[in-house]
C-alpha cells in the first residue's frame, strides 16, 4: 500500500465512520496502523465495557472472533462487524458438548470461562472473566464450591497460585504465550539487569514466577505509565509495544521475543476495516 493509498483509505474510513455512526474498537495486539485509526484501543475487559456503553449504531471490532461475539452479546441492538474472520486457537480448544460432559464429571462445580472462549461455550458456564479480573471473579465464588476454569490452563494455574485455591483446569492454552519460557526471561534479564519485567498470565506459571508483575494487556499499559523503571521487558504478544512506545516515549520496551506473534491478531489490515 503506498502512502497516498493509505491516506485515502483512512479518509474513507473517517467519512464512513461518521455517516454510519460507527465506532472502531481495536485490541492492543492489532497492527499499529489499525490501532492508530481506532476510537478506542484496549484489553478484553476494556473493550467489553466500551462495546456495552458506547453510543453508536455500528461497532467495527478489530480483534479476534470471540471478542466480536462478546461485543454482540453485550450490545445485541448494535451491528457488530469483524473485518476478517480471525479465530483464536485457545477459544477453539473447548466446545459446548465436551464441556457438558466435563461438568457431569464434576457435579456441583461452578464453571468459570475466560472470555477467550466461544459464545457457545459461554452459554454453558456460570461466570465469565477476563485476564484483568480472573482472580477477583474466582475469589467471589464461595470457598466450599469446586471451580472448573476454562479454557486456559495457564491462566487458571496462575489464578490458583495467587489465591492458594485448587481449581479444576481445562487443558487449553494460547500457542503464542505457551512458548514464552523462563529461560527467555532470564536471558533478557542478563542483557538488561535494571529492567522491570511484566508478563501476561497466559504464560506458563514457572515463567510468570520470574516476572515482577502478571497483568492483562491493559494492566501492562498502566504499569508502564506508573513504574519508575526506564527499561521494561515485555512478555506478551509484540503488538502491544506500538502503544507502549507511543504513550511512553522516554522508556525502553524490550520484547521477550520478537517471535511472540499471534498470527490471528495480525489478519486485519486497513483496507479490511474500510470494506
Ligand atoms: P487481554 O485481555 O489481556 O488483552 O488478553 C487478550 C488475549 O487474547 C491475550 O492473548
Ligand atoms: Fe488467542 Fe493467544 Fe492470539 Fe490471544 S494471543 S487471541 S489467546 S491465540
Amino acid at each position: 500500500m503506498t502512502e497516498l493509498n493509505q491516506q485515502e483509505i483512512i479518509a474513507r474510513i473517517n467519512k464512513l465512520r461518521q455517516e454510519k455512526n460507527a465506532v472502531i474498537l481495536a485490541h492492543n495486539y492489532q497492527l499499529g496502523e489499525v490501532q492508530d485509526i481506532a476510537d478506542y484501543v484496549g484489553d478484553s475487559l476494556g473493550l467489553s465495557i466500551k462495546a456495552k456503553d458506547v453510543a453508536c449504531d455500528v461497532i467495527v471490532f478489530c480483534g479476534v472472533k470471540f471478542m466480536a461475539e462478546t461485543a454482540k452479546i453485550l450490545s445485541p441492538d448494535k451491528t457488530v462487524l469483524l473485518p476478517v474472520e480471525a479465530g483464536c486457537p485457545m477459544a477453539d480448544m473447548a466446545n459446548a458438548e465436551e464441556l457438558r460432559k466435563f461438568k457431569r464429571q464434576h457435579p456441583g462445580a461452578v464453571a468459570v470461562a475466560y472470555v477467550n472462549s466461544t459464545a457457545e461455550v459461554k452459554t454453558e458456564v456460570d461466570i465469565c472473566c477476563t485476564s484483568a479480573n480472573a482472580a477477583e471473579v474466582v475469589a467471589s465464588i464461595p470457598e466450599d464450591k469446586e471451580v472448573i476454569f476454562l479454557p486456559d490452563r495457564n491462566l487458571g494455574a496462575n489464578v490458583s497460585r495467587r489465591l492458594g485455591r485448587k481449581l479444576i483446569l481445562w487443558p487449553g492454552f494460547c500457542p503464542t504465550h505457551m512458548r514464552i519460557s523462563k529461560e527467555m526471561i532470564e536471558q533478557r534479564k542478563r542483557e538488561f539487569p535494571d529492567a522491570a519485567v511484566m508478563i501476561h498470565p497466559e504464560c506458563p506459571p514457572e515463567t510468570v514466577e520470574t516476572a515482577d508483575a502478571a497483568l492483562s494487556t491493559g494492566g501492562m499499559l498502566k504499569f508502564a505509565r506508573e513504574t519508575a523503571a526506564k527499561q521494561i521487558i515485555v512478555a506478551t504478544e509484540v503488538g502491544i509495544i506500538h502503544r507502549l512506545k507511543k504513550e511512553n516515549p522516554d522508556k525502553l520496551f524490550i520484547p521477550v521475543s520478537e517471535q511472540a506473534i499471534c498470527p490471528f491478531m495480525k489478519l486485519i489490515e486497513l483496507h479490511d476495516v474500510l470494506r
